[in-house]
Order: structure tokens, then sequence, then C-alpha cells
């Protein structure tokens, strides 16, 4: 089981390097990614988290066990009309914080076959994956957060 790194591991502030090499073992990463984040009642999970620098990520589903894969993910398009919702994470447990993202979004990112995909996102998928792909540049919601809502405490106790 692939252990899921915690805040202020400095590996988190990390960015994380291409994916080059579509295999089996790319494949397995991914299976033990989405068993990491389904133990911890995760709803995403990027690949920095479980000390892996990849540009990987996994996005839960709501019947508590498919998901979707983006590798390379890049964002093309960023709505201007944001909301701001409350957001945690699993590096950072108990601690949850508002941050204003952007609705909708275009996302282009490659498959596990390497296979590279154009896709419109809205609503909680949108977010999940502004913040999961914000871990694969080192940053955290703690940093985008307007208030920290709950956990202000022990996040003043860990900061370095
Ligand atoms: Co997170």
């Amino acid at each position: 089981m692939l252990k899921i790194i915690k805040y202020p591991d400095p590996f988190l502030r990390r960015t994380a390097k291409k994916v080059t090499v579509f295999d089996a073992e790319l494949k397995k990463i991914v299976l033990e990614m989405v068993e990491a984040m389904y133990q911890d009642d995760g709803i995403g999970l990027a690949a920095p988290q479980v000390g892996l620098s990849h540009r990987l990520l996994v996005v839960g589903k709501n019947d508590g066990h498919s998901y979707d894969v983006y590798i390379n993910p890049e964002i093309s398009f960023f709505s201007k009309d944001k909301s701001l919702g409350e957001e945690g994470c699993l590096s950072l447990p108990q601690i949850f914080g508002l941050v204003r993202r952007a609705k909708k979004i275009h996302v282009k990112y490659q498959d596990l076959a390497g296979t590279v995909h154009k896709v419109k996102l809205s609503g909680l998928e949108a977010i999940v994956l502004q913040h999961e792909l914000d871990h694969l540049d080192g940053i955290l919601f703690i940093d985008r957060a307007e208030e920290i809502t709950k956990g202000q405490d022990i996040l003043t106790s860990l900061k370095p």
C-alpha cells in the first residue's frame, strides 16, 4: 500500500516530472494510487502525494470505486466564472479552507496508453482537477485559501 505524504514534507513542494513511459509499471502505480485514495476517503490524489515525481493524478467518482486518470494534464482554459468552495487534502488531514477556482476548465491530458485527450470539465470534477494539478507544481490549497475554516491551530503547529 502506498503511503500518503503529509505536509510539511518538502517533497510536496517539488515540481513533478512529465511521464514519458506508458508501461505496466505505470498502470500498477495508478491502481495503487486509487486504492490509497479510496482507503483515506479522498476524491483525488496526485502522484507527488505518494512520493512519486510524475505528472499523474487520479480523480474518484461518486460510486466509490471507479476513477479517471490524467497523465501530463494541462489546463488550456479557465472560465472567468469562479466559485468559492471548501477544500481539504489527504496530505493536510483535518485542515480545510475556502479556495476560489474556475467553474469550468478545458484539460488536455494523456491516458495510460499515452493517447492525448481533450475534455471540458465543470462542477466538482473541475475543482478536484485544479486542486490535484496544483500538486504537480508543488502548490497546496493552503497557498490559495482565502480563509482557513478548520484546523488553523494544526496548520500553525505544522508550518515549517
Ligand atoms: Co490535495
